[in-house]
């Protein structure tokens, strides 16, 4: 069983990865950021893990990879779309150039590594997509009208391949996650205390979610308890948005 997890060097990736290679999967973690370490840490705990420098926005960069890793660890039958980049900014503001690398990463990327991994797929008899969308696209955001529209588009895509892919025996599903405590929150938020209270208001659940928790979401649908379940996108947010 070989998973590939694109943005794997990533707070939520590297912990997908992570719950991943610990239920049996060899895991291809694709990025532009280093994820050698990442991979090295997976293989001392017992896993099978293999890091490849790869920009999701690139179709060549793509195919090498998907070669690579279908060579040394076999087919992928789990693909978890998930690298992603989050500009801010006044929606007045924002450039045509910044629009376009959004889509690039955030949308086409899923696309061109669905496309990659859905002929692997229909080749092995099956397999599970997870795009990792989020709530923004909800509505109740601002400041970052790029990253939401890619992310209502995920949720739209999600449906749009489960209907075409199914065929196949190709499930796939999205998770929404809410706010998770990463390094790019922290970032974004120059008053992270209000923002952290603001969060934990809007949730149901009192507390923030763990890595660990968005993971074994991730894990649930690109395994088989999940068999039957393909075209839904489940938020995953301490009950934030209730669809
Ligand atoms: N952190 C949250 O609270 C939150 C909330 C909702 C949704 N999400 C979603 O979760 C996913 C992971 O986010 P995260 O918080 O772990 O962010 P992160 O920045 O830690 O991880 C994103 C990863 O994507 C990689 N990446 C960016 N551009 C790339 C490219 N062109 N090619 C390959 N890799 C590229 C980055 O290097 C990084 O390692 C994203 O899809 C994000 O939209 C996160």
């Amino acid at each position: 069983m070989t998973a590939v997890v694109t943005g794997g060097a990533g707070a939520l990736g590297s912990a997908i990865a992570r719950r991943l290679a610990r239920g049996g999967h060899a895991v291809a973690l694709l990025d532009i950021a280093d994820v050698t370490g990442t991979a090295a840490d997976i293989r001392s705990r017992g896993g099978v893990a293999l890091g490849i420098h790869c920009d999701v926005s690139d179709r060549d960069d793509i195919a090498h990879a998907f070669e690579r890793l279908s060579t040394e660890l076999g087919k992928p039958t789990v693909l978890v779309n998930n690298a992603a980049i989050f500009p801010s900014g006044s929606f007045l503001d924002v450039s045509v150039e910044e629009w376009d690398e959004t889509v690039a990463v955030n949308q086409r990327g899923y696309f061109m590594c669905a496309q990659q991994a859905a002929q692997s797929m229909i080749d092995g008899g099956g397999g599970s997509m997870v795009n990792v969308a989020s709530i923004v696209w909800h509505g109740f955001w601002e400041n970052m009208s790029p990253y939401v529209t890619t992310k209502g588009a995920i949720v739209a895509m999600t449906r749009a391949l489960a209907r075409e892919l199914g065929p196949h025996e190709i499930r796939v599903n999205a998770v929404a996650p809410g706010a998770f405590p990463t390094a790019a929150e922290r970032s974004q938020h120059a008053d992270l205390a209000a923002y952290e209270r603001r969060t934990i208001e809007s949730q149901s659940l009192k507390r923030r979610g763990t890595f660990d928790e968005l993971a074994a979401a991730v894990a649930f649908l690109a395994g088989p308890d999940s068999s039957f379940i393909t075209g839904q996108t489940l938020n995953v947010d301490g009950g934030w948005v209730m669809t």
